[in-house]
């Protein structure tokens, strides 16, 4: 089941002083990590496939002088970002817009050999979740948006205003593992009856009436708003994809660095990566996941649920191994 302390509140970045966009999480974990690729794999490709606001990828760059970096992201605004943040590097980065499952076409296409390491941030960044005109946050009031990339058809408002009851309490109990999903659905179904939802916040106040109220630390609507953002981007599809093309791309030796905000992904990337070890294609480097420490929990209390997970490449997958299937989370749920 997931965690209630989900991405809404664990983005990436510190609260207040220095910009939030300047603070990627367990940072140092993961340059630790890339830093012990062998000699020859330092030289390669480093590919990031989140890179977002360009967080994790400064610092990759900076601290692996021979390393160059191919960083993928599906929000044409981060990637902006990052082409400002990295523009420093010069030919050492190399920026595409593309989807975790566009990006083993990419990584054949454009890079000519295999990469040295797939990193992959899982969620939403600081900078969708600030901004409300983008329709993640039941913080503030924005259109009922919530897509990662502007070009996708489906809003989070059609699935609202046309899934029916059954569907919708499905989708907010698998996807968010929200446990009062038949409220919520029936609150919902009940609610556009007079008027179709457009706003967050016309979502997120008829969550709470459901639910009797805003009482707890976390706002009411936290889980609903998670369901209706993964099913927007499809993110389950997405991350068995990221997983299947690291499996097959990288080269021997290179690395599968997964860094995730909620249990249920958590837990997805884990018997992923136990069910490549047991096939003898990769070796865990993190029995346990690393986790941030107190002081940057302290400094960036959006650090504290997430997750990084890693393993090696010990054995390139041949033609006659099938892949590893990555169970949608919806599978083995209660
Ligand atoms: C947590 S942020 C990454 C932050 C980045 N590591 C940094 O330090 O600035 C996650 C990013 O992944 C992107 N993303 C999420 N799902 C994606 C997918 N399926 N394909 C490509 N990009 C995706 C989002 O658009 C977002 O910019």
């Amino acid at each position: 089941m997931f965690d209630t302390e989900t991405e809404e509140n664990a983005v990436h970045g510190a609260p207040g002083g220095e910009s939030p966009l300047h603070v990627p999480v367990l940072v140092d974990s993961v340059v630790e990590l890339l830093r012990s690729l062998t000699p020859g794999l330092l030289s390669s490709w480093i590919v990031d496939g989140t890179v977002g606001l360009g967080g994790h990828a400064e610092r990759v760059l900076d601290a692996l002088p021979t390393a160059r970096l191919l960083g993928t992201d599906r929000d044409p605004a981060a990637l902006e970002h990052a082409r400002r943040r990295l523009a420093r590097f010069g030919d050492r980065a190399r920026l595409v817009r593309a989807r975790h499952s566009e990006l083993a076409r990419i990584v054949r296409e454009d890079l000519g050999e295999r990469p040295a390491a797939f990193l992959f941030d899982l969620g939403v960044s600081s900078m969708q979740l600030d901004e409300a005109e983008r329709g993640f946050s039941f913080q503030s009031d924005g259109p009922l948006d919530m897509r990662m990339d502007p070009g996708l058809d489906r809003t989070a408002a059609e699935i609202v205003n046309s899934w029916d009851e059954r569907d919708l309490a499905d989708l907010f109990y698998y996807e968010g593992g929200e446990t009062r999903s038949r409220a919520a659905a029936r609150a919902i179904v009940e609610s556009r009856r007079r008027a179709p939802f457009l706003r967050t916040g016309a979502l997120a106040d008829c969550i709470a009436r459901a639910f009797g109220g805003h009482t707890g630390k976390i706002h009411p609507a936290t889980l609903v708003f998670q369901a209706l953002r993964r099913a927007v981007n499809q993110e389950g599809e997405e991350l068995a994809a990221a997983l299947a093309t690291a499996e097959r791309e990288l080269a021997d030796g290179g690395r599968l660095l997964v860094i995730t905000f909620h249990s249920g992904e958590d837990a997805v990337v884990k018997r992923h990566l136990a069910a490549l070890a047991r096939a003898g294609r990769f070796e865990l480097l993190t029995k346990k996941p690393i986790e941030a420490d107190q002081a940057e929990r302290r400094a960036n209390p959006r650090s504290r649920s997430a997750k990084l997970r890693a393993a090696v490449r010990t054995r390139a997958g041949d033609q006659g191994d099938a892949p590893i299937e990555t169970p949608l989370s919806r599978e083995g749920r209660p």
